[in-house]
């Protein structure tokens, strides 16, 4: 089965996506085809420096890297590499209805919040549509927040098919529904976006101040809590062993447990979770040379890909 998806480098990448996406991506490399891109055509939408953009596509290739990506098997490249994906975008945009992409979320909530988005936002779940047909993926495994993307594009995918005859495979989406939405130290969805996250790879000492920070209700120590409205406790589920967890929960109920106990056990396995990735982390920032090797190598194999599929298209519709 070919697996596929894109994580785009608008900041540092966080354990809401590692938890949410990533994660999910490193366990299905093994018994599938994996193709992972870091996706900067996407990043652009929102318009990030031109220095940012370069430096956060480089720390999201290297957190793959140190967390175990396999660069032997799955295919991992820079979007921007594999422009063919532009030119699908574009025969895709002239069978998509405007009205597909005005009930779209991403676009929705920009303009709910009085922000005048770009065409590029406008048009992104078309590009991602493109992303994920061009490389005939079976499946597409995202954080919950992805959902009605991959809905848009089985529908493109469809509507394509019906003008122009069978063309592209109709991707399915695989998300977990215990890590669908991670929470944020503000309580709302963990985002690059929302300045809520702890980063993967920050320092240690910065990781304990933010679960420091993480936002709870202000019942008192002596009174019991429930944990499935506590944000500790969320987290906690991510990374405590499950004899653990049932004592935390227990706690909870009980009284007598202040959110401090929790946050302070919950950084020490945030921080032993990732620790023993660290090292490879820091040795790969030592050899961006070897980093820039691996995706180029990626970006010629997606290539190959792209070709063979945009191809298609070209003669499906007419262009050749
Ligand atoms: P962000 O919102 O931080 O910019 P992206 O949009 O780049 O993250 O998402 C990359 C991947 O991580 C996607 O598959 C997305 O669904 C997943 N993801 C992001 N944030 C979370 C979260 N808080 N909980 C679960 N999954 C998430
Ligand atoms: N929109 C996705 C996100 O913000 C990133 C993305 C771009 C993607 N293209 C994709 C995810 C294709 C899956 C498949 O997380």
């Amino acid at each position: 089965m070919r697996v596929l998806s894109g994580i785009q480098p608008s900041g540092r990448l966080h354990i809401g996506n590692y938890f949410g996406a990533m994660r999910q991506h490193l366990q299905l490399q093994a018994q599938n085809e994996g193709f992972y891109f870091i996706a900067d055509y996407h990043a652009m939408t929102s318009g990030p420096k031109p220095a940012d953009l370069r430096a956060n596509k480089l720390a999201v290739a290297m957190d793959y890297l140190a967390l175990g990506l396999d660069t032997e098997k799955t295919v991992f490249w820079c979007q921007s590499d594999v422009p063919q994906v532009t030119e699908l975008c574009w025969i895709l945009s002239c069978v998509t209805p405007k009205a597909l992409l005005e009930r779209c979320t991403t676009y929705k909530d920009k303009v709910a919040q009085g922000l005048a988005p770009n065409h590029g936002l406008f048009a992104y779940p078309v590009l991602q549509a493109a992303d994920i047909l061009i490389f005939d993926s079976n499946l597409v495994p995202v954080g919950a927040d992805q959902k009605q993307h991959i809905e848009v594009t089985r529908d493109i995918a469809g509507f394509f098919n019906n003008t122009y005859g069978e063309t592209f495979v109709l991707p399915k989406d695989y998300i977990l529904a215990s890590v669908a939405v991670v929470p944020g130290i503000d309580g709302r969805k963990m985002s690059k976006s929302y300045d809520n996250t702890i980063e993967i790879f920050e320092p240690e000492s910065s990781v304990k101040k933010k679960v420091m920070k993480i936002v709870t209700d202000s019942i008192p120590v002596e009174s019991p809590k429930d944990p499935d409205k506590c944000n500790v406790f969320a987290l906690l589920k991510l990374v405590a062993s499950p004899e653990e967890l049932k004592e935390w929960d227990k706690k909870y109920r009980q009284g007598g447990m202040g959110y401090g106990d929790a946050k302070k056990r919950l950084a020490e396995l945030l921080i032993e979770f990732f620790r023993p990735y660290r090292q490879k982390r820091a040795e790969l920032e030592n050899n961006v040379g070897y980093v820039k090797e691996v995706l180029k190598k990626g970006a010629e194999r997606a290539t190959a890909v792209a070709e063979k599929t945009l191809k298609r298209a070209r003669v499906a519709v007419g262009l050749e």
